[in-house]
């Protein structure tokens, strides 16, 4: 496609001694369709040209040699120039894209970069909690949307499957497996098991010190706690992959905190030679620069690694292995301090700048009920397979009442459910704390997943009822030139931008935001003018436009990981 911003740097630059480029960073999208489509803020070059932003502004309109198959109108306002594109062309270049391929907006800007986010990461006969939701939902539309854009993503499951915590397993295990069911289910009567076996660890000193054999003997590679601890692992990974089968959850590597437990040796050793390990009350930590905030903890006192040690063997580990730009870890904010800790601490390793630089947190709100907080430390924890296939029966309740002859209403229904709850996750910027109210995040006609679905199950019935998608050798586009055809067609125009936008900040809800305006901007072109209509030349183009809506509302919420029904 054209690329307008930058037609409209050389035009400037035609006029003035200034750098192409540079003129280019400066050029803004107003807000305000009134203002153009595009504004250049003279006052930029005020400090270099010596003049005044306005005047500056007239001389370079005075001079501009405006292609007008490119920019149609140009105006001073102020100290800025602002340019409209030429409709006929912007239609032009959007459709004929669309054409091209079903992957609009996909790209190889990534240029093969190597990203890897850890995301998910839930722990070991343990609820995969309302929590963790987030971080599959945020990580994976993070992983999809580098990949479209063409980076090479490794998305890791540092599954939480290591710990002292797998010793007084093994010893509850032990003494009472046969009580419990956990084949039929694991996470529930695995969790019962442990809450039981530290409460008597709690009182009897003689269990704990078992439960602290265990682990070291699991760590060892004893074969009775080896095959144990397997277990408890596959039949939790079992119940894990349900939820990932509803969201279409995949993942690269399933490197979990085991997988590094033959690495530390190797990190500790590096960081004694450092000599920044340092002995503290039996303990070997790392101090931070800013004295204020609390050191590291790389061994306790009872000679144990922590969850930072697995960590900083997993970032030398994924530095050798993946070459990182970025890294990016996709954890509540409630982890914030541990990462702090992590990234400084990982300066010690010897790994090069790029991967120091490149490592980020990507930090995310709490979910509450609008009933109450759920957390792991109350008890209140709401399972998140418990909540989709809410969703899904609520989903379905809906469905019945407005289309009780739908066909495939069960598949429906679990994409409307499935895609409400994803939706909802990725709907405000991530590190707001979030409201999880049922009929908000169902409701078809607010800022939802339903409604983009809704909005895409439109576009599909109005192609239909046209007899499908017209050939773009017919489309007349001098007849998308008003102004609901142009909102829609300069938010298509952005999509990519919208893309790129969304890994520059690692915030997916640019994305979700943009589905919601272009859901909307289609809606008012839909009640504003009639698609359907005598004159062919007008219905093709306007049920191009549709289709092409359509596809990128489709692409778009399959990014972010969620599916469209055909109809609903
Ligand atoms: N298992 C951890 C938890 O549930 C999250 C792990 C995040 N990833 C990491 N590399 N620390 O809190």
């Amino acid at each position: 496609m054209i690329d307008f911003k930058q037609k409209i740097a050389e035009m400037i630059a035609n006029t003035i001694e200034f750098d192409k480029q540079e003129l280019e960073k400066y050029i803004e999208k107003p807000k305000s369709n009134t203002n153009g489509d595009y504004a250049f803020p003279c006052f930029r070059l005020a400090k270099t040209l010596k003049k005044a932003p306005q005047a500056i502004a007239e001389e370079i309109k005075e001079n501009l040699k405006i292609d007008e198959t490119i920019i149609e109108k140009v105006e001073v306002v102020g100290g800025f120039i602002n340019f409209y594109v030429n409709k006929e062309t912007l239609a032009k270049e959007v459709l004929t894209e669309m054409d091209k391929s079903e992957e609009y907006g996909k790209s190889t800007l990534g240029n093969g970069k190597n990203i890897v986010i850890d995301f998910s990461a839930p722990n070991i006969a343990k609820p995969f909690h309302i929590g963790h939701l987030r971080s599959t939902v945020i990580g994976g539309a993070l992983s999809a949307i580098y990949k479209y854009l063409g980076y090479n993503v490794t998305g890791v499951n540092h599954l939480g499957d290591y710990g002292t915590q797998f010793g007084k397993m093994i010893e509850g295990y032990k003494m009472w497996g046969d009580e419990y069911d956990i084949e039929n289910d694991p996470i529930n009567e695995l969790t019962k098991i442990y809450i039981r076996i530290n409460n008597l660890c709690k009182e009897d000193e003689e269990v704990l010190n078992r439960c602290r054999e265990n682990f070291k003997k699991l760590e060892e590679g004893d074969e009775y706690c080896t095959n144990l601890w397997n277990r408890f692992k596959d039949l939790s990974l079992k119940e894990f992959q349900r939820v990932y089968d509803l969201l279409g959850t995949k993942f690269e590597s399933w490197n979990g905190e085991a997988f590094y437990s033959d690495k530390m040796d190797e990190v500790i050793d590096i960081l004694e030679k450092s000599g920044k390990l340092k002995d503290s009350q039996g303990t070997k930590i790392i101090e931070m620069k800013d004295e204020n905030v609390a050191p590291l903890i790389v061994i306790k006192s009872n000679g144990s690694t922590t969850y930072a040690t697995r960590d900083l063997a997993a970032v030398l580990y994924r530095t050798r292995t993946y070459d990182f730009d970025k890294a990016l870890y996709v954890v509540s904010y409630e982890q914030a301090l541990h990462f702090r800790q992590l990234f400084e601490a990982a300066q010690y390793l010897g790994i090069p700048e790029k991967q120091l630089k490149g490592l980020e947190h990507v930090q995310f709100g709490m979910v509450q009920l609008k009933t109450g907080k759920m957390s792991t430390r109350e008890g209140n924890v709401v399972k998140l397979e418990d909540l989709l296939n809410e969703a899904i029966k609520r989903a379905g309740i809906i469905i019945e009442e407005k289309n009780p002859n739908l066909e495939d209403k069960e598949d429906v229904a679990k994409k409307v459910g499935v895609g409400a709850v994803v939706f909802n996750d990725l709907a405000n910027n991530r590190i707001k704390d979030e409201i999880f109210d049922w009929d908000e995040i169902l409701n078809f006609q607010g800022e939802t997943g339903p409604y983009i679905q809704y909005t895409y199950v439109r576009t599909k019935s109005v192609v239909e009822k046209a007899g499908g998608v017209p050939d773009i050798k017919d489309i007349n586009f001098d007849v998308l030139t008003d102004s609901y055809s142009k909102n829609v067609l300069k938010l298509m125009y952005n999509f990519e931008e919208t893309l790129i936008q969304v890994t520059e900040k690692n915030e997916p809800s640019i994305l979700s935001r943009y589905l919601i305006d272009l859901a909307k901007a289609f809606s008012s072109f839909y009640n504003e003018n009639k698609i359907i209509v005598d004159d062919s030349s007008v219905q093709n183009a306007r049920v191009y436009l549709t289709y092409a809506v359509g596809q990128v509302l489709k692409i778009g919420a399959k990014l972010l990981g969620i599916e469209m029904p055909n109809k609903m």
